[in-house]
């Protein structure tokens, strides 16, 4: 039995097209893999904790080997309990559109809050940044307005996707898959369902094999 954990990080729901593919991946997913759970984290109406100065104090302390001081252990216990959750879980599934080239605000705020030396990474002089986060896979589905993929000639504007890889390489992920919805605007109104169908086709496809 394993524990799927997905994030989801567009506040557009019905209308969003990262989480309808989303969708589809789940549903072929529940069917195909009826013992296993899934824990949906939608990012927007999750209450995280701001990641401030005594969250960084925080951290720093782990880095230097110190003690927390009291405030710092109260901030530090927020962060804690939101990296249990993502730590907690045997897979992942993440949906995100593409906003200003990046991905969504609420989705790098996770990230501050789950990368983090002991816990998703670690760091020795002598072996340098590991990730700790190893054995799991993840997908990733990307909706973007524009078209990105290779041989788009919109590739090098594409630092969604090369962020996301770059983290969850850092934080230990081998095994990455990705799913591109696009173009969602740049597309004329009788290419958009073809564009999603395609999309879901994929998902699906990939649901019964995770
Ligand atoms: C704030 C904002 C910024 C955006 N920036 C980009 C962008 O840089 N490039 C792009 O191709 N599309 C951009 N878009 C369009 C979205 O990527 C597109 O609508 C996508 O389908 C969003 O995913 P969703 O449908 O799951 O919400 C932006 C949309 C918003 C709301």
């Amino acid at each position: 039995m394993a524990q799927l954990l997905y994030i989801e990080s567009s506040p557009r729901k019905d209308r969003s097209a990262s989480i309808r593919t989303a969708k589809a991946f789940i549903h072929e997913y529940t069917e195909t893999h009826p013992g296993d759970t899934v824990d949906t984290l939608d990012l927007w109406s999750a209450a995280l904790p701001s990641f401030d100065g005594e969250a960084i104090n925080a951290k720093y302390a782990i880095m230097h080997g110190e003690k927390h001081t009291d405030s710092e252990l109260k901030a530090w216990g927020l962060v804690e309990k939101v990296i249990e959750r993502f730590n907690n879980a045997d897979k992942y599934l993440i949906s995100l559109p593409m906003w200003n080239f990046g991905i969504p605000y609420v989705l790098k705020h996770y990230l501050d809050i789950i990368v983090q030396p002991t816990y998703t990474f670690s760091f020795s002089p002598d072996e340098g940044y590991k990730g700790l986060v190893t054995g799991k896979p993840v997908t990733v589905i990307y909706a973007r307005g524009g078209a990105y993929a290779e041989g788009s000639g919109g590739e090098a504007f594409d630092l969604q996707k090369r962020y996301m890889e770059l983290v969850l390489g850092f934080i230990g992920f081998n095994d990455i898959k990705s799913i591109l919805v696009e173009p969602t605007l740049m597309s004329t109104p009788e290419e958009r369902p073809r564009i999603m169908k395609t999309a879901e086709q994929e998902a699906k496809k990939m649901a019964a094999e995770f």
